[in-house]
């Protein structure tokens, strides 16, 4: 994979500082970045001013500070709205609940949200901010709303905060930024060319009008696979099942909430994917018969006959070689997660396949964080700590773009993109 230390050699990167005590975190950050080649330029509203002075960022970076919109640069430009074409990337850090408000809202009072608002850089954002404020139902609107907007979110840490207490809020440390930062360059445009199928949420099975069997399934880690394939540059469709999540945006979106639709969708779709992951939770039973009347209570006990269900992902597993995509299925698992997913990766003949727990602790459904290890044929392949599901997406594609081009013979480091060979 390209990642590493070259990624960010001569890159324009603007790091907008604002005003929280955790503004001394982006001189390291800075240093990093422009240790690894970058070209960095630093905005600060006027309250990061009175945590740091310009004078640290530019001394490290050897360029002006910009601290306010009313600049011109040498050349008489405005220098705000000349950064925000030169960008590469943004990345807000610390980035206050009132910053976060500002973007959501799409309000400009300085250097920082104007230079935001004006480029079209991709944008990285690392909040900092007290525990309270980080789970206020606002900020977490509006941070749902930056993620919407395709912004790029560093959680914030577990931590001792500035009031001395402990919670969620603390800036991510510097190296975890300058990771996002990396993986952000060495990443883009891998998928591009390629199409990418993605289910996702879980399939209801009627039983009469208002009445199905169903499960938890939010559609929450299909859609950030979804959507880190997109922003990746893959021509992505999602088939979703019943979610609660609303889609990502600029992904083709075929729903399915049952069983039968999305086996229909599945394997309509298939063929002209060249990848396919299979989040979706599906049921494995349905009733034998779905009532047209709402069946009534009778004070009996009501026996309900249930047939199984077609192995969807094992239909795929099966097509032939010039049209089966590279198949990657999940395994949700309460027990034994790594001798019940080797057999579901023999069983169902997918390419690999991701194990992740259901019930418990881990809880993988409905929440929005996920422990996942990948499995092929030769044994586990990942061992990652419980992430954000987005950043669980971003490391499977990771994963699963590398195996896909060692697949298709493609060379190391070559574009993924159309490399699908079809007879
Ligand atoms: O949606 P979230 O709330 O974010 O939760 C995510 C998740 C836990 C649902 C997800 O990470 C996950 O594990 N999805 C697969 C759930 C599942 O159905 O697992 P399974 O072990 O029962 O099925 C194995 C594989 O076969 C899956 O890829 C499944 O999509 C597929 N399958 C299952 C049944 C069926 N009839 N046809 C299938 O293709």
């Amino acid at each position: 994979m390209m990642e590493g230390a070259g990624a960010l050699a001569g890159r324009r990167i603007v790091v907008g500082v604002s005003g929280s005590i955790a503004a001394y975190k982006a001189v390291t950050l800075v240093r990093l970045l422009s240790e690894r080649g970058a070209v960095v330029d630093v905005a600060m509203t006027a309250a990061a001013t009175r945590f740091v002075g310009p004078l640290t960022f530019a001394s490290l970076t050897h360029r002006p500070v910009l601290d306010n919109v009313f600049e011109l640069d040498a050349d008489q430009q405005i220098a705000h709205i000349e950064l925000a074409e030169a960008a590469d990337a943004i990345v807000l850090a610390p980035a206050t609940a009132n910053l976060l408000g500002q973007l959501a809202a799409g309000l400009v009072s300085d250097a920082v949200t104007a230079i935001a608002c004006a480029s079209r850089a991709p944008v990285i954002v690392a909040p900092a901010m007290d525990a309270g404020m980080w789970t206020n139902p606002a900020t977490q609107r509006n941070v749902a709303t930056l993620r919407d907007f395709g912004y790029l979110i560093v959680e914030p840490e577990v931590g001792t905060l500035a009031s001395g207490l402990t919670g969620v809020g603390r800036l991510a440390e510097p190296p975890t930024i300058l990771d996002a930062v990396e993986r952000l360059f060495a990443r883009a445009g891998d998928l591009e060319g390629l199409h990418v199928v993605v289910s996702a949420g879980g399939t209801r099975e009627p039983l009469d009008p208002v009445r199905f069997i169903g499960n938890r399934s939010s559609g929450k880690m299909g859609a950030a696979i979804a959507e880190a394939a997109r922003d990746r540059g893959a021509s992505v469709t999602l088939i979703a099942g019943a979610m609660s999540v609303t889609p990502p945006r600029g992904v083709t979106v075929v729903d399915a909430t049952t069983a039968a639709a999305m086996r229909e969708s599945v394997l309509r779709a298939a063929p002209q994917a060249d990848i396919l992951v299979m989040a979706a939770a599906i049921a494995d039973f349905a009733p034998a018969r779905a009532s047209q009347h709402k069946i009534k209570r009778s004070g009996a006990n009501l026996q309900i006959e249930l047939v199984p269900n077609p192995d969807i992902v094992a239909e795929v597993g099966e097509m032939p070689d010039d049209v089966r995509p590279f198949l990657i299925g999940f395994a949700a698992e309460s027990d034994d997660l790594e001798t019940n997913a080797a057999a579901k990766l023999r069983d169902k003949g997918l390419d690999l396949i991701v194990g992740n727990v259901v019930g418990g602790p881990f809880d993988a459904i409905g929440s929005d964080e996920n422990k996942v290890t990948v499995f092929a044929a030769e044994g586990a392949l990942s061992d990652w700590p419980m992430l954000p599901k987005r950043q669980v997406a971003e490391r499977l594609w990771d994963l699963i773009a590398d195996r896909y081009r060692h697949a298709r013979g493609m060379a190391e480091g070559a574009e993924t993109g159309r490399g699908r060979r079809r007879s």
